[in-house]
């Protein structure tokens, strides 16, 4: 079959350019522009990169018009009834899901590099003892590559793997610890015995002067909230990760700057905002007053936990995430509880009003995501942070695809300039 192309023609100097199409396995094809600079001498102008592919990649696939999500070709629904996060872990870093002795060599490696150096953990009493834990997050991890300097040779692929290794195991314990900072208890070490999800709701909540038991249920919830966060292909926080390691920077370094990028609300800060604006929400016959202002252009309100750039329907996650609610709450004895009872009004009324169905806006991850925290006694500051452990495996995956990128090259976008065109510095004595 021959090429497929696009023909790009300058109507203002009649010079043309023909340029390859790019073709995936499934989704949408991409002009692949790299001549058009060279031929043309014209760049292509996308803010917020709504018509932008950057990359190749071969781990996440999302379809935003059938709200599906797929973790290397498996749906999203089907991960969450069966698999485990360590299992997915697994199938985001390798590409498959991993045979008997591979899950236990992979299991016992997460599991027996869960503590981190001491000198580290010097590092929280720097921070103010009311700081936000994400911002200990971006620090912390950061100051990862000042300890574990001997695998940071990012140009050999063993060096690539043990970091990622790092990251997945640690990240737990440096998300319990900036908890246990900030309320000034002693931080918990890690027990290798448990679970993943175990072992970080008992490193966050247990104390040294009590004994201490995993809620199942709770480590169930947390277990299904972090195979739904994993991967989610260009967003701005993996983007984020992507760029910053195009340069060569480590990955610590690059996953703390990927932190930096989902801390904002319009990120994953969303699922504490959505929490916030639940709880303002007093009473269900206030909820009009809030779509009205959600509406209104004047007003920066926005339904937090609503709309997504891909998904132009219910995002599947939030679908897993809200049926879990009913079956977390009926567990644990709380099925009418407030803030569940005014997130399903304020879907429902939302859901029938034209502003929300004509811009196609529906429940995100974060709409319903909180809920489940709350439920199992995660401090609503503590959302994003859980967030940023669960995309942990996605953001170092997408940095070791890209590291074994023949195409890869230094992120570097280009822009319009706008600004003053050249003009002669005049002495300051010499202007009015
Ligand atoms: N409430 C009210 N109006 C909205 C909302 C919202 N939550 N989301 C989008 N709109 C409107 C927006 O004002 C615009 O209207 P118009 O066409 O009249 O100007 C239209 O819908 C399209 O929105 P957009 O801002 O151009 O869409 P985007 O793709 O640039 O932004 C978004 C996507 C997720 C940032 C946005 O929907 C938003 O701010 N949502 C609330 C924050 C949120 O829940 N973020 C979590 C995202 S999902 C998980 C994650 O990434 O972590």
């Amino acid at each position: 079959m021959s090429q497929e192309t696009v023909t790009i023609i300058d109507n203002t100097t009649g010079k043309r350019v023909e340029l390859p199409i790019v073709r995936g396995t499934q989704g949408p094809a991409g002009i692949d522009v790299r001549t058009l600079n060279r031929e043309l001498g014209l760049l292509t102008f996308d803010p917020g990169f709504l018509s932008t592919a950057h990359c190749r990649s071969a781990l996440t696939f999302i379809d935003g018009e059938q709200g599906v999500l797929l973790y290397r070709g498996y749906p999203i629904e089907q991960l969450a009834a069966q698999s485990s996060y360590l299992e997915v872990c697994y199938l985001l870093l390798y590409g498959d899901l991993p045979t008997k002795p591979q899950m236990r060599e992979f299991q016992s490696i997460i599991l027996h590099h869960t503590m981190v150096h001491e000198g580290l953990r010097r590092f929280y009493s720097g921070f103010r003892h009311d700081a936000h834990p994400m911002a200990i997050m971006v620090g912390v991890v950061g100051a990862l590559s000042a300890f574990y300097h001997d695998s940071t040779d990012i140009h050999d692929p063993r060096h690539r793997e043990i970091s990622a290794h790092r990251l997945i195991a640690k990240m737990p314990t440096i998300a319990a610890d900036s908890y246990k900072y900030s309320i000034g208890q002693p931080f918990i070490y890690p027990d290798n015995a448990l679970g993943y999800a175990e072992n970080f709701l008992r490193t966050m909540f247990a104390v040294p002067a009590e004994p201490y038991k995993v809620k199942p249920a709770a480590a169930r919830a947390l277990e299904l909230f972090l195979i739904l966060h994993a991967d989610h292909e260009q967003n701005a926080s993996t983007a984020t990760v992507r760029l910053a390691g195009s340069s060569g920077a480590n990955p610590f370094a690059c996953i703390s700057a990927g932190i930096g990028a989902l801390w904002g609300p319009a990120h994953g800060g969303a699922n504490e905002a959505v929490i916030r604006m639940l709880e303002t929400i007093r009473d269900p016959a206030e909820i009009p007053q809030y779509i009205t202002r959600a509406k209104d252009k004047d007003d920066a309100f926005r339904l937090m936990g609503f709309g997504h750039r891909i998904y132009k329907q219910y995002d599947p996650r939030a679908k897993i995430l809200r049926q879990a609610c009913h079956d977390l709450l009926k567990e644990i004895g709380a099925e009418h509880q407030p803030l569940f009872e005014t997130a399903l009004e304020l879907e429902r009324i939302a859901l029938q009003d034209d502003y929300f169905l004509e811009r196609r806006l529906y429940p995100n991850v974060d709409f319903y995501s909180g809920i489940i925290l709350k439920a199992i006694g995660i401090p609503i500051p503590m959302f994003t942070v859980l967030f940023a452990m669960a995309r942990t495996v996605g953001w170092v995956a997408q940095w070791m695809e890209m590291m074994e990128d023949a195409e890869q090259r230094i992120g570097r976008p280009r822009q319009i300039y706008v600004g003053p065109a050249r003009r002669d510095y005049m002495p300051l004595e010499e202007r009015e």
